[in-house]
């Protein structure tokens, strides 16, 4: 799905980066460029600058760089078709329909394919739960409490022997490729078909959109040490689902009219809150809690509540989720249940009443963090008790406001017994070693990327210097040809450029952002015009380019030998062609262009 690079351009350059940006941190002028504090990161100095000339933005705190696409793409959370509509409704133009290219259709097909499987072997799975085979888990389900209800809401089912899902999917006339490629169904030794959910509880995962994308299945043993299989067992990776980026009950959470989330570690804590009246729930299936996740929750939720197992690695997964949760803009509150090891058997145990006052006292992330360090630490010892209050001020000083410092600043004083004073002047030093760290960090960036040595930098010089000098671009183009940049993502750059200028128009490096969909790439390609060569004189562009060029090219040719010599039938071994890249690169050494 796309639109045509022409409507791409109207929208970006009818939203102004620095109008756009300025709703999401103030931006303030200094010299040609406007700075600001990190919308993407959090600090106390703004390091986060927007050139209004080449409509980009770079961050010398992370390293974010992009143009008013990627930007909104990274804030809002949409992908490139999404950010363009949110855009050009922005400024009120009409954008023409949506255009499909023919590999899309195709993908597009196939997903269509895979989300039809996935409903139907959800109805199945529903199914033979309400069936006669479904007793066992229906007993199951009764033992664990959850109401017929709930059972339906999440569509909770039963998988039973052998190829008894393959069938059912064979009968509905899908053809083993896609059977496959769904992951529900699995080839064993002799070429037969069998099912990869056998005599479990089935639970349908769903996304956003409320389509089906996968499952998890829970034995139906009910032995802990006994059990041949593992406990749960979940979907593979599909085109249509990712375990690292999906969250169970996500589609239920976001309707919760609530920002503030309770994330727990499995699908029965789910539904038992959900089944309490705590629609706010959600999980990750499986894999710890990650940057993805994160992002997925954005959009719904500004709060997250981190209730995992009362057992030492649920209190580590806490640790690892809290600064994922901090880097991507949510705040994390903490809790744990109390007399039970999970969510679900407190509230089986003790009711929803119980629960809800016992979430309304979630403390902060901050609370969290420094009583995990007080467990590693003596605090009758004098040394580890310095030690200790030096840990604490170092949790404390990653909080940007006063009063939420003082509060923790407090908490401190009082475990420790040091003054409120002390304390505070050993966060300020932190703060102060930060900001050192941040403008050394500043310089580092200027110095590294003006000596260019690797060929990475002097292929990302070689596109700034074409795009930014028409004359000198047009006079590279002579003798440079793209794919001599080997980089995908390099050689389509240098293509659109020279497209450019065989056409006598102007280079606008924004322009040549959003000609990239994916965060990684636009960023890759505004980080290289956000580079600035001081040169001393023209002499010095003149060594400076061919130094590159001559590089670049030999590395180059070094890649097409290497591609020959490496071929496993040498039989078509070519030696002229051999020979000639040989001469050619002999001759890279008088290679000089006179760029004036
Ligand atoms: P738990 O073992 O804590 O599950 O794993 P639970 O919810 O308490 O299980 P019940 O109550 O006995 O049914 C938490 C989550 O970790 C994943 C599942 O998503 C599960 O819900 N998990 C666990 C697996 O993916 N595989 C396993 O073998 C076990
Ligand atoms: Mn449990």
């Amino acid at each position: 799905m796309f639109y045509p690079q022409n409507v791409i351009d109207d929208v970006r350059m009818g939203n102004d980066i620095i109008d756009v940006i300025n709703k999401y941190t103030t931006l303030k002028q200094r010299g040609s460029n406007y700075f600001g504090l990190c919308p993407f990161h959090k600090e106390k100095s703004p390091s986060f600058s927007v050139s209004p000339d080449k409509q980009l933005y770079y961050c010398f705190g992370c390293g974010a760089s992009g143009n008013v696409i990627s930007f909104i793409m990274q804030k809002e959370n949409y992908d490139f078709v999404e950010t363009v509509k949110f855009l050009a409704q922005r400024i009120n133009y009409t954008l023409p329909q949506e255009q499909y290219s023919n590999e899309a259709k195709e993908k597009n097909e196939i997903k269509n394919q895979l989300y039809e499987i996935h409903k139907k072997a959800a109805r199945h799975f529903y199914d033979n739960l309400n069936s006669k085979l479904g007793e066992t888990a229906v007993k199951y389900l009764d033992k664990r409490n959850i109401i017929i209800n709930i059972r339906r809401k999440y569509g909770l089912g039963y998988s039973f022997f052998k190829n008894d899902l393959y069938k059912f999917l064979k009968d509905n006339g899908y053809n083993d490729d896609i059977i496959l490629e769904s992951g529900l169904v699995l080839r064993d030794k002799n070429g037969g078909f069998y099912d990869r959910f056998i005599n479990r509880l089935m639970f349908p995962i769903i996304d956003v959109q409320g389509r089906i994308i996968g499952f998890g299945g829970r034995s139906l043993d009910t032995s802990e040490s006994g059990r041949k299989t593992p406990k749960y067992l979940n979907s593979p990776d599909t085109p249509i689902f990712n375990k690292s980026h999906n969250l169970y009950s996500i589609n239920f959470a976001r309707n919760s009219k609530t920002r503030e989330f309770i994330l727990v570690e499995g699908y029965m804590d789910v539904i038992s809150l959900y089944q309490a009246g705590f629609h706010n729930a959600v999980a990750a299936l499986g894999t710890a809690f990650n940057e993805n996740h994160a992002n997925a929750l954005k959009r719904y939720a500004d709060k997250v509540i981190l209730l995992f197992d009362s057992d030492d690695a649920g209190e580590k997964a806490v640790l690892r989720a809290i600064p994922v949760l901090v880097a991507s803009g949510i705040y994390p509150k903490v809790m744990q249940v109390t007399n039970a090891k999970d969510p679900d058997e407190f509230i089986n145990k003790y009711g929803a009443k119980e629960f809800a006052s016992l979430l309304s006292g979630s403390k902060s992330y901050i609370s969290f963090q420094i009583k995990a360090k007080l467990k590693e630490y003596d605090l009758n010892d004098i040394s580890q008790r310095i030690d200790f209050t030096k840990q604490a001020a170092k949790i404390i000083s990653t909080l940007t406001s006063p009063i939420e410092r003082e509060a923790f600043i407090k908490e401190t004083a009082e475990i420790t017994s040091l003054s409120f004073e002390s304390i505070n002047k050993e966060i300020k030093s932190i703060d102060n070693a930060a900001e050192i760290n941040l403008n050394s960090k500043k310089y580092n960036i200027k110095k590294y990327k003006q000596s260019s040595v690797g060929v990475d930098d002097a292929r990302r010089s070689i596109i700034n210097i074409c795009a930014s000098d028409r004359l000198i671009g047009k006079k590279i183009m002579k003798i440079l040809k793209p794919k001599e940049l080997i980089e995908d993502i390099y050689v389509k750059a240098l293509e659109m450029i020279f497209e450019i200028y065989q056409k006598e128009e102007v280079v606008y490096p924004a322009e040549l952002v959003s000609c990239f969909q994916s965060i990684e790439e636009q960023r890759k390609i505004s980080d290289i015009f956000m580079l600035n060569y001081n040169f001393e004189n023209d002499e010095a562009v003149q060594n400076a380019v061919n130094d590159q060029l001559r590089l670049i090219k030999r590395t180059y040719i070094d890649n097409e030998i290497l591609k020959i010599s490496q071929k496993p039938d040498k039989s078509d071994f070519d030696a002229s062609e051999i020979n000639r890249l040989y001469n050619e690169r002999r001759n890279i050494y008088s290679l000089n262009i006179m760029l004036s």
